[in-house]
């Protein structure tokens, strides 16, 4: 059965295309979207526009978005109730970008902390201009489904808050067109640190692999990873802001065990890094394993990925197609 009833409130999220996701992206985007599937209609896409906001290889492109695609199938969502798609099927996405971006002012775009430290990465190659005008097409994402609630990771609370504002903007000028959206955080796992360096969120785009837990990592990797994760001064496995890996690590293995922090410093009492260490590292593994497994048996049939995200781009295209007429009105095009 379809969930689409129609005073069903709307969930969505997206992640870009990477042939790395890991256990931050998983915890703090993937599976509260899975979780979202209970109690709204959901939107989950695959943003290849957006990833080609870096230089990027096509071919690896093509293969990263089928690979996001088995994640998202492997993890938990289910294409007969989630609109799962591509971005770039569905070209209402682009034009509604075009048109927010008349209304986004400069100055709002160049406080946005994504781009500061993007850009700063870029120098080399130069900064396209796609980067910077990327949280506009983020809010185009949002703004063309109504969407009520958007899942995601603490770190694009900031790209939300700018849909919001531009929303806003937009219905003040032209009259309510737009549902005003709220970026929903889980309490837990909304900011998985770097196993390398604490203070930073666990990336891909991090320099060394060491830094995350890629949901492809095989044991042995998995292992060597978890060993050598920084720790922090004191031995005690306990929680404490002032101690931010051993805090991450607890956070990681209170979210593979779905046991409370609490009870994970009980079980620790009086033992060391080394025995915290190894139960996290095998608790990871056995975690991990059968959603590889899934990961790989929905890769073996490429056809069949390709025939979800074109069902799923149908579906939102039909909203789209409505929203968008609405917003052409509004502004006097039409
Ligand atoms: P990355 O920083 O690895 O490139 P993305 O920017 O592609 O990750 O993020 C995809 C989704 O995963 C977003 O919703 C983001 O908020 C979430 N996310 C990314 N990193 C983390 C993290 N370390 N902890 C929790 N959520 C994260
Ligand atoms: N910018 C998000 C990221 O880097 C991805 C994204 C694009 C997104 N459009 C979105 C997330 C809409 C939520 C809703 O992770």
């Amino acid at each position: 059965m379809r969930y689409t009833a129609l005073n069903m409130r709307r969930a969505l999220s997206a992640l870009q295309p990477t042939n790395v996701l890991h256990i931050g992206n998983l915890f703090g985007a993937l599976l509260p979207m899975v979780e979202a599937q209970k109690e709204f209609e959901t939107f989950l896409f695959v943003v290849d526009y957006h990833a080609i906001t870096v230089p990027q290889d096509p071919e690896k492109l093509r293969q990263s978005i089928l690979f996001a695609t088995a994640a998202y199938l492997a993890a938990g969502i289910d294409p007969k109730r989630t609109h799962m798609f591509q971005q770039s099927m569905v070209s209402q996405h682009t034009e509604l970008a075009w048109i927010l971006s008349c209304v986004a002012h400069m100055g709002e775009l160049e406080r946005m902390t994504q781009f500061k430290d993007k850009s700063a990465k870029q120098k080399t190659e130069g900064t396209s201009v796609g980067l910077f005008t990327y949280p506009i097409l983020m809010a185009a994402d949002i703004l063309l489904y109504d969407t009520a609630v958007v899942p995601v990771g603490e770190d694009q609370k900031q790209h939300v808050e700018l849909a919001r504002d531009l929303a806003e903007r937009f219905n003040k000028r032209f009259g309510k067109t737009f549902t005003i959206p709220e970026p929903r955080i889980q309490k837990m796992g909304a900011r998985i640190m770097g196993l390398d360096d604490p203070s930073k969120k666990m990336s891909k785009s991090a320099e060394s692999p060491k830094n995350f837990i890629s949901l492809m990592d095989e044991p042995g990797v998995i292992r060597k990873k978890i060993m050598s994760a920084v720790t922090d001064s004191g031995s005690t496995i306990a929680f404490d802001a002032k101690r931010p890996a051993i805090s991450n690590l607890i956070t990681i293995m209170s979210l593979v065990s779905k046991r409370s922090v609490q009870a994970i410093e009980n079980d620790y009492e009086g033992k060391g890094y080394g025995d915290f260490k190894k139960d996290l590292a095998e608790l990871l593994v056995l975690y991990l394993q059968p959603l590889q497994a899934e990961i790989n048996g929905y890769l073996a049939n490429q056809d069949a990925l390709v025939k979800i995200l074109q069902k799923g781009a149908k579906e939102a295209e039909v909203i789209a197609q409505a929203k968008m007429q609405i917003v052409r009105k509004q502004i006097g095009v039409r």
